[in-house]
């Protein structure tokens, strides 16, 4: 089978103009600028790229965007402090604070201290309550992106058996949330499993849809899928690569070159689900801002 590339780094593009164009709308009709806050903690090298990454979205679609580059040693105490401090400022309307975050420091205790409606990550215990019992919120951005990634490539989940190998509370657990709700370009059925399964590929071969979000390099591979299966590949794995520039190169979570073989339709990595992840941030950003201001 020839399996459709589904290209995650094009659809985002497409997103990220039609928000800088509703972005200039709505600060001409507001006055207001949706603005982020990204707080970053300590020095792993992907979360800083990610931060990176993300800044510079928000300046190409016209948001204000701040970072605060906090050492890894800062007290839980000093960090819900910046973060109350965005809290209470009307310039920012969305706060991001990038995971994982140092031992020492509680992440739900940061993540509840963060005003749920400046919650774009949708992390924080009401919103996650919210999404559940689907009422509306912030959804967490990589789920959201899946969800998008499906609507744009005409795939809907509704009756289809939707597997997600995985069970985070950033991926597995709420895009299983998502898909299963009542409701237009989801109603599927979800099955939620993970390594710790028997045997992973009794589930993953049931799967209409697969979304890998395990976190290791290519663990599921073509023989363990259905010919026609849908695969969404959330991992970003760095593996040793002496020839390549940097040393290494990224894979996913699925074994591509076994995968495509059965699949008809297929994420790559990079450049499938991790520029959505991106474009559904700004999105969310934007939401929060039209919501302060109509408060
Ligand atoms: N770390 C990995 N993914 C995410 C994300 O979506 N949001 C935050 N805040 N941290 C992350």
């Amino acid at each position: 089978m020839k399996s459709k590339l589904i290209d995650g780094k094009e659809i985002s593009k497409q997103i990220r103009q039609d928000l800088k164009q509703q972005t200039e709308i709505f600060q001409k009709e507001t006055g207001v600028l949706p603005g982020l806050a990204f707080i970053l903690v300590g020095e792993n090298p992907a979360s800083e790229v990610y931060v990176k990454m993300k800044g510079k979205a928000c300046a190409e679609v016209g948001f204000h965007s701040v970072t605060e580059v906090l050492p890894a040693d800062i007290s839980q105490q000093e960090l819900v402090k910046l973060i109350d401090a965005f809290n209470n400022d009307d310039k920012i309307h969305g706060i991001l604070t990038q995971l994982p975050l140092p031992s020492h420091i509680d992440e739900a205790a940061v993540i509840e201290s963060i005003d749920p409606k400046k919650d774009v990550d949708g992390f924080h215990p009401v919103n996650v309550g919210k999404l559940l019992i689907g009422l509306n919120t912030f959804r967490p951005c990589t789920p959201a992106g899946i969800q998008e990634l499906l609507i744009r490539s005409g795939i809907d989940p509704a009756g289809k058996h939707v597997v997600v190998v995985g069970r985070s509370n950033i991926v597995g657990k709420p895009i299983a949330n998502i898909l299963v709700q009542k409701k237009e370009w989801a109603n599927a059925v979800v099955t939620i499993c993970h390594t710790g399964a028997k045997d992973l590929s009794y589930y993953t071969r049931q799967a209409d849809i697969l979304v890998a979000a395990v976190g290791r390099a290519e663990v599921i591979t073509g023989d363990m899928l259905k010919e026609g299966v849908v695969v969404i590949d959330v991992g970003v794995n760095r593996v040793d690569y002496p020839e390549s520039e940097k040393g290494y190169i990224l894979v996913g979570d699925v074994h591509f070159e076994s995968a495509e073989k059965v699949a008809s339709a297929i994420t790559p990595v990079p450049g499938g689900v991790g520029p959505m992840t991106i474009a559904m941030l700004l999105a969310n950003t934007l939401q929060a801002a039209r919501q302060q201001v109509s408060d």
